[in-house]
């Protein structure tokens, strides 16, 4: 290893991705490099930054030779220490990540799709490499969750990890709260702003959710990254006419992804939840994300902030880079990061049909003497204990809401009493359930 205190010379940094993150980290290391050497106690120098467009004004400018159109300028360049993966998607973003890590380079990246479905592999080839990967960026965008998680509270036994970790559906939702529209028509107009992905798929239907989840529970359970156990549902069945009702009765709609451990049993999922109105998390309104911690030792911290963007993701990825920067500097030999394959305990994830709940369901019914008995007795039946009804429509002839709220049920006797429900006649196909969190 170079030593980089002795000589004084600074610790040398390759981008391969020049879009909206790779930006913002371009523009940090740039403009606040003096900042950061007087923080460091040495010098940061990004020596290139690969994309196949450099032809694109990024609104700051490059130093004359950092642009090139080749990824191999970083991942095999020997005058790089450490190699940035920003270009995001699976199959060449790893490529790239391996081809840095076998050449030595410890690697930062934001790709939380990568490291939740793939990134054993990856973390398992930087510890044989004896390189770091830092990936603060890849949960939270401007958050430093990571660290918080890994390094802040590694003296804590951890209950609970939970929060909303989405922008876009939170945007969308809180549109819908705010102006009661519909959710096609807010998820259109926040594509128009640039807001939203013209594929919207991962972020409304609650994957990017999962992908952040996965690698938040794999640091505060020492559990491996178990993204394909996750529960997932979007927010593309949440109507305007839920998120009234929830608000009669208290609550607000977030999109939330949640990870618990009880006696050795994890459970991870990610669903709209239905959160009381005074809860701090019901007020992270807009683009915004929140992320709480539940630990033995410390108790609940919550950490708030922009989940996205150029500079503030920027931000988290230069933070990874000053972090085995200073490593280097310090001849210490480098950690694989905060996930470390040979660490991981084997994981006993809760089946989504033990979880256990408060809920919300909303039914379409005909308003007709004995209906209301007949769904109770089904709920009845299915040890599921109703806290309040509301029905407020009336009609001879149409079917109209009709919304209950539950004591805590078990999510396998909600699914069959709603099977059940449905199948009646007097009651429309398609009842919707929404979790509640709070208190019974
Ligand atoms: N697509 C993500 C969001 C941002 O909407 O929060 C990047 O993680």
């Amino acid at each position: 290893m170079r030593n980089i205190m002795k000589n004084k010379q600074p610790v040398r940094v390759g981008i391969v991705g020049f879009g909206t993150v790779g930006s913002g980290t371009a523009r940090i290391l740039l403009e606040n490099a003096g900042l950061l050497e007087q923080r460091l106690g040495f010098p940061i120098v990004l020596k290139k930054i690969a994309d196949l467009d450099i032809k694109r004004d990024r609104g700051f400018k490059v130093p004359a030779g950092v642009l090139t159109t080749n990824a191999a300028d970083v991942t095999d360049n020997p005058d790089i220490d450490i190699a940035v993966e920003l270009i995001g998607g699976l199959k060449m973003a790893k490529s790239i990540m391996l081809r840095a890590i076998q050449n030595g380079k410890s690697v930062v990246t934001a790709n939380k799709a990568l490291l939740a479905e793939q990134g054993t592999e990856i973390f398992e080839a930087a510890s044989k490499k004896g390189v770091s990967i830092g990936f603060e960026a890849s949960v939270g965008g401007g958050i430093p969750i990571i660290k918080a998680l890994g390094e802040g509270l590694v003296a804590n036994r951890i209950n609970a990890v939970y929060g909303i970790v989405n922008g876009t559906s939170n945007y969308i939702l809180t549109k819908m709260t705010d102006e009661g529209r519909p959710f096609q028509e807010v998820l259109a107009e926040a594509q128009k702003l640039g807001y939203a992905e013209a594929d919207p798929t991962l972020d409304v239907g609650g994957g990017d959710s999962a992908h952040k989840l996965t690698i938040l529970a794999s640091i505060a359970f020492g559990i491996p990254l178990s993204y394909p156990k996750i529960h997932v549902e979007g927010i593309t069945g949440i109507t305007p006419l839920d998120i009234a009702y929830a608000s009669e009765l208290g609550y607000k709609i977030k999109l939330l992804a949640i990870a618990k451990s009880e006696d050795g049993v994890v459970e991870l999922r990610v669903h709209p939840t239905m959160l009381p109105k005074e809860a701090l998390i019901s007020r992270v309104d807009g683009v915004m994300n929140a992320i709480y911690v539940n630990a033995k030792e410390t108790g609940d911290t919550l950490y708030y902030g922009r989940g996205a963007g150029d500079v503030p993701t920027g931000s988290a990825v230069v933070s990874d880079i000053a972090g085995i920067a200073r490593g280097l500097v310090c001849g210490a030999s480098p950690s694989p990061g905060l996930i470390q394959p040979a660490g991981r305990q084997k994981a006993r994830i809760r089946d989504m049909g033990d979880v256990r709940s408060l809920y919300y369901f909303r039914f379409t019914a005909l308003d007709r003497p004995g209906v209301l008995s007949r769904i109770s007795g089904v709920l009845g039946e299915n040890n599921i204990s109703i806290a309040s009804v509301i029905q407020k429509g009336r009609s001879k002839v149409e079917a109209v809401p009709l919304v209950i709220l539950t004591h805590m049920a078990r999510e396998k006797d909600v699914r069959k009493a709603l099977k059940k429900i449905d199948s009646l006649r007097s009651v429309a196909s398609g009842s919707l359930l929404i979790r509640v969190e709070g208190n019974e």
